[in-house]
């Protein structure tokens, strides 16, 4: 504003007044190239102004010429559209009357779906970052109607009304916004994630992304479900998480911070659903607490959008998340394999009856030990983003006919000298040694991960539907549990023993126990 007024008369003037007395603005997120959520929902547009005036908003733009009107209270006015089929381009005003004759105009606004993309660092991996990023950077221009936006890198102990930072304003994508540094901007697992849903919705789609690499559920998650799943307060030290993170990748640990910052000041927006990359940081952390946080923290954010949006946002969106890759090839347990089941509420596969409209891409399978930011970061996202767009197009948009979740176990029986697996469908399995064990127990109680009588239980592919496991020398009585790819690292690329029939999907691992 110094430079305007030093450089101009009459005009600038103008503008510096108005920034004086006028105090109608939008909240942060609001902008120039924005994505707004499509029909049948309603989309939310809020903002600040001067107590007891009326902020009148309109939309000008192909066929729509409403007007909506609120009065200011607590400096915050606010108004919900009504519903706007998907398209545009369309601009929004607001006008303050009665008060300093404000008028604010954002223009190139999309109705579409808005997803919220969040998660630590292999979210946060950006497109630049990925294999094959120059073919991928180089398509930036061709997707102009899958809009960006990014949240600043924030905390605070108390819950924030409007954003205190944006990292990357509302814009239309390009290589440079995509591929804008190590972990900085744009997520690539969010960036073609709506790429291949714009492809086959073939309408506008909006990306929220709000990650921090580094982080554990806990800092995501208001104090409602921290409380119900016995939380106790953050550790004092970060060292309590005996991470080797770099520290670009050392987010903050404490509870709720990043809720209170990063996801709390969008909850008044109308968004479509989430989607979501994170686990690694609970590897050592809460682990056994995981199976109550996440889902916890999932039902309370579709709790506080549905409220905050005013009914808008559905009050059970649909919320996908990748199941961790791999992070280590040694046999030092490092609690991926518990937290992948905890990442299902201990079920094996979603949606399932306590986390209904989930779906989960299975990513076990897409290890890299060469990543240069090590293998904890895979270079690998097409295919985790490809197998999240199946699970949306099943869930979250009732596509008929598409297949999103890998082979599950239906039955199990023995048959005096092999378990007979059968599968939720038919199945390409391939014989493997070591990826199927069994716990061989005399003892009639559920095998730990970490008992000692886990042995390796060769299998060998059966019917199209069936696999059968060999009891490894343990007597058929004494087989007390049976578990599939129950390590960090459980088999070669794109290379599990058993996948769908079409090869796409891998199967997910499996813990399941003989006696209750
Ligand atoms: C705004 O309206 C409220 C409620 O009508 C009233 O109490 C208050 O005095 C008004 N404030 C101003 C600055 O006019
Ligand atoms: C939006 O505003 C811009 C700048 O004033 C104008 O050029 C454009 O025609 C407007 N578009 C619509 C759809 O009203
Ligand atoms: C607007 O009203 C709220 C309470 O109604 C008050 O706390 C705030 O100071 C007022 N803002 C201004 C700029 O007068
Ligand atoms: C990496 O990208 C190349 C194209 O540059 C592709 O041929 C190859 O299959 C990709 N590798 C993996 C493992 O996806
Ligand atoms: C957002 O929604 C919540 C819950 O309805 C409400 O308490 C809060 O005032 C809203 N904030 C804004 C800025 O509209
Ligand atoms: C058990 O199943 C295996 C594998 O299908 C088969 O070779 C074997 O004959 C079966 N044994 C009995 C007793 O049915």
């Amino acid at each position: 504003m110094r430079t305007l007024w030093a450089g101009c008369v009459g005009l600038c003037f103008i503008s510096l007044l108005t920034a004086v007395s006028g105090e109608l603005r939008l909240a942060s997120y609001y902008g120039d190239h924005m994505v707004l959520q499509k029909a049948p929902e309603r989309a939310v547009i809020w903002g600040y102004g001067t107590n007891n005036t009326t902020v009148v908003v309109s939309l000008s733009g192909l066929s729509n010429r409403n007007t909506y009107r609120s009065t200011v209270r607590d400096s915050i006015w606010r108004v919900t559209l009504d519903p706007v089929k998907a398209g545009g381009p369309y601009n929004v005003s607001a006008v303050e009357s009665g008060g300093s004759d404000g008028k604010i105009m954002i223009t190139d606004v999309m109705f579409g779906d808005v997803w919220l993309c969040g998660g630590q660092s292999n979210m946060a991996f950006t497109v630049s970052q990925v294999n094959n990023s120059l073919a991928e950077l180089a398509l930036a221009s061709k997707f102009p109607d899958v809009r960006i936006f990014q949240v600043a890198l924030e905390t605070s102990l108390v819950e924030l009304t409007d954003l205190s930072g944006v990292s990357v304003p509302w814009s239309v994508p390009t290589a440079h916004l995509l591929g804008g540094g190590d972990f900085t901007h744009f997520s690539a697992v969010c960036w073609l994630f709506g790429r291949y849903l714009y492809q086959t919705l073939q309408y506008p789609i909006g990306l929220v992304e709000s990650c921090w690499g580094g982080t554990p559920v806990e800092a995501w998650s208001s104090s409602r479900p921290l409380q119900k799943c016995g939380i106790p307060q953050t550790p004092k030290s970060h060292d309590d998480f005996k991470e080797d993170e770099p520290l670009l990748l050392a987010g903050p640990k404490e509870n709720s911070v990043l809720w209170n910052a990063m996801i709390h000041p969008l909850l008044n927006m109308t968004i479509t659903g989430a989607i979501w990359y994170q686990g690694e940081n609970n590897g050592n952390y809460n682990r056994d607490k995981y199976s109550c946080t996440f889902p916890g923290m999932i039902d309370d954010w579709r709790m506080a959008f549905n409220k905050g949006s005013g009914g808008q946002t559905a009050a059970d969106f649909p919320f996908g998340f990748v199941q961790l890759c791999t992070n280590k090839q040694s046999n030092v347990p490092d609690g991926f394999p518990e937290i992948r089941w905890h990442q299902t509420a201990d079920f094996g596969y979603v949606p399932n009856e306590r986390m209904k409209r989930t779906f989960m891409a299975v990513a076990l399978d897409l290890h890299d030990a060469a990543s240069p930011w090590g293998a904890i970061h895979p270079r690998f996202k097409q295919d985790v983003a490809y197998r999240l767009t199946l699970g949306a197009r099943a869930v979250a948009y009732g596509e008929k006919g598409v297949s999103h979740q890998g082979p599950f176990p239906s039955s199990v029986h023995v048959n005096g000298t092999y378990l007979i697996l059968t599968y939720d469908q038919n199945v390409f399995a391939t014989p493997a040694k070591d990826t199927f064990e069994v716990c061989c127990s005399m003892e009639k109680v559920q095998c730990s991960s970490a008992d000692i009588f886990w042995i390796s239980a060769p299998m060998v592919p059966q019917d199209p539907s069936t696999v059968a496991v060999s009891l490894g020398g343990c007597a058929a009585e004494h087989v007390a549990s049976l578990r599939y790819a129950w390590k960090d690292w459980p088999c070669g690329f794109k290379a599990c023993p058993v996948y769908s029939a079409d090869r796409v999907l891998p199967a997910p691992p499996f813990v399941l126990h003989r006696w209750p």
